[in-house]
């Protein structure tokens, strides 16, 4: 039995004793610097030391435990291991020692300090490509420090190898990564760290940055660095025999004060256990969002957004699990109070602040609800009303259990209810919704507006509009992406028309887009989404919005302050929004179809998928 407290200091101390210096962690909030809307990995904060500046602490051996976020997975929160919040444990070598020094001592944390058996442990290195050679280095050495020959890999690029997604000019290079087996009954004769069949604990890698991404490949670095990294979270499970990530000491107190407030049991009771991880998981990270040195609260744009979701999603997962919303404030307190109280003593300082915030989004969710609540009601008294009335006619009558596709989709759009929170209220009375009417009504809905979505999420809850807002996100980038393939400042928008599965894009051009140029307009798009950068709101005054070189329709009249949505570098337009919070959420850009409109117009349909 290790605990989470333990584990985070006995990391340090190894570090340290080998002449590191415990630098500690910075903001979960991204800077701007990054292009990055939060902090996604220990080594993200480095960056310019690994390429080669000087660590303002003159030292070249770092060391810390840092927070990291990351919600590209939200939707799988609620299984044993996705966590939108988690601690990396991580160690540097600035151009000090490489790959010698950091095998040695990777294997003894393991062996010594964590107790594993080093027969046992197994570790996978880069099997090479055209551009970078094989790792023979770094397999040699595994093996020379105890790692059985027949437990040493050879994998390809997508396994061992590191680098931030889609971004240029950062660090990267070939990883070792370190693996350990559950138990002795392998699957088959190939049983091994990649072959997906659980077997394998992921523990952590070393990443030997001694390379940098450029626009067209890797050119190698002045100096050899290493970066690793430990997941906390995950190694504390794995240390303590546990498979389920939320059975460890980071969430059982929690977990235990959600079983006592709905009198569900984790174990038993699968559906509780989903919703128990997701408030465990979201009020985590929202209460380290909140507390954190550039604590930020929910709003509708940025990383606002996120956390506005996570609450939300977390609301509605008390509900689910039959606990009083209250039950977040308290949940927040126990990771403030019990469990991160020694390692993030900020929290502990500002604790009235976030509770009071997630109180205050609590409340006002809770609002919306309610005035949604009565129309469901009525809706609901409706059809038990014409019930009443039928069978009094007509004894044979059988009555309506229920809600329409038009009233599921009124719940929607008027009052914000996603389809799902009306499907849920509904079972709870007997009743059914009719999902296939509610997608007509949306979608004649759609057809009927004709235009792009306007004006802010309608009740401000969090899955309405997300798939048009993304959409219309990828309007702006498709806008940017024909100027600069075709090389024609004066493509302008003729025409937009956004449904839940498509765009529609018309802009003036003269002639049918080559395949090569359509390619290149979705890698364009492409390398954006990858790029994952947040998509900001200012209100800027025309004048301005001009100054900066913001394109759009400039129709405001004198001193009118007009909207301008920046997605990075990428664009930059004048609209009245919604867009989707960050560019990641647009998951992947595909054009379908290219054809002329009208004279000198083209139209572009294009999906995400
Ligand atoms: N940068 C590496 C990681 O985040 C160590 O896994």
């Amino acid at each position: 039995m290790i605990t989470s407290k333990e584990l985070r200091n006995s990391w340090i101390k190894f570090y340290e004793e080998r002449g590191h210096k415990n630098i500690g962690a910075v903001s979960l909030i991204g800077d701007g610097s990054t292009g990055v809307m939060f902090n996604v990995a220990g080594m993200q904060p480095l960056m310019p030391y690994l390429l080669g500046e000087k660590h303002p602490s003159g030292k070249t051996r770092l060391c810390n435990v840092q927070g990291c976020v990351r919600t590209v997975d939200i939707e799988s929160v609620g299984d044993p291991t996705h966590f939108t919040f988690f601690e990396m444990m991580g160690n540097w070598s600035l151009g000090d020692y490489f790959k010698k020094e950091k095998t040695r001592w990777s294997y003894d944390i393991l062996t010594k300090v964590f107790g594993l058996d080093g027969n046992e442990i197994c570790s996978t290195v880069f099997e090479g490509n055209d551009a970078v050679p094989r790792d023979e280095e770094t397999a040699n050495l595994l093996k020379e420090v105890g790692i059985k020959p027949e437990h040493i890999f050879y994998l390809p690029k997508k396994d061992n190898w590191w680098e931030l997604e889609g971004t240029v000019g950062t660090p990267c290079g070939p990883d070792n990564e370190w693996f350990y087996p559950r138990h002795n009954k392998p699957c088959g004769p190939n049983c091994g760290p990649d072959c997906g069949c659980g077997r394998y604990v992921e523990i952590g890698n070393d990443v030997y940055m001694q390379y940098k991404k450029t626009a067209t490949g890797y050119e190698p670095l002045a100096n050899k660095n290493v970066d690793t990294g430990f997941g906390l979270d995950r190694l504390l499970a794995f240390l303590n025999g546990v498979t389920d990530g939320y059975k460890t000491d980071l969430f059982m107190p929690v977990i235990e004060y959600l079983e006592k407030a709905s009198g569900k049991k984790y174990d038993e009771d699968e559906d509780a256990r989903k919703a128990m991880r997701i408030i465990a998981d979201h009020i985590r990270t929202s209460t380290m969002l909140i507390g954190d040195v550039n604590g930020i609260v929910p709003s509708n744009v940025g990383a606002g957004y996120i956390l506005r979701r996570l609450l939300r999603r977390a609301i509605r997962y008390a509900r689910k699990l039959g606990v009083e919303t209250v039950a977040l404030t308290d949940v927040s307190k126990i990771y403030i109070e019990k469990i991160y109280d020694e390692a993030y003593p900020l929290l502990v300082e500002k604790e009235e602040y976030i509770v009071s915030e997630i109180a205050k989004e609590t409340a006002k969710f809770e609002a919306t609800l309610a005035t949604g609540l009565k129309e469901f009601n009525k809706c609901v008294e409706g059809i038990e009303r014409k019930n009443a009335f039928m069978t009094q006619k007509d004894s044979s009558y059988v009555p309506e259990k229920g809600i329409n596709g038009k009233q599921a989709f009124r719940l929607y759009d008027t009052f914000g209810f996603p389809l799902e929170l009306t499907e849920e209220l509904a079972a709870e009375v007997g009743y059914t919704v009719d999902a296939k009417g509610f997608d007509e009504a949306f979608k004649e809905h759609q057809e009927k507006s004709k235009q792009q979505p306007q004006g802010a999420f309608k009740g401000g809850l969090e899955e309405q509009n997300e798939i048009t807002a993304r959409l219309h996100t990828a309007t702006h980038l498709l806008n940017a992406a024909l100027k600069s393939v075709l090389h024609d400042n004066s493509i302008n928008q003729k025409g937009s028309n956004i449904t839940v599965e498509r765009l529609r894009f018309d802009f003036n051009f003269d002639r049918k887009l080559l395949p090569e140029e359509l390619k290149a307009v979705e890698d364009w798009v492409n390398e954006a989404i990858k790029a994952d950068v947040p998509v900001t709101l200012e209100e800027m005054s025309v004048d301005e919005a001009k100054a900066q070189g913001a394109i759009g329709v400039f129709t405001a009249k004198y001193g009118e302050k007009v909207k301008v949505y920046t997605i990075g570098k990428y664009s930059k337009e004048i609209c009245g929004g919604p867009h989707a919070a960050h560019t990641g959420e647009l998951h992947h850009f595909k054009i379908v179809k290219e054809e002329a409109s009208s004279a000198g117009v083209r139209r572009i349909k294009a999906i995400l998928d």
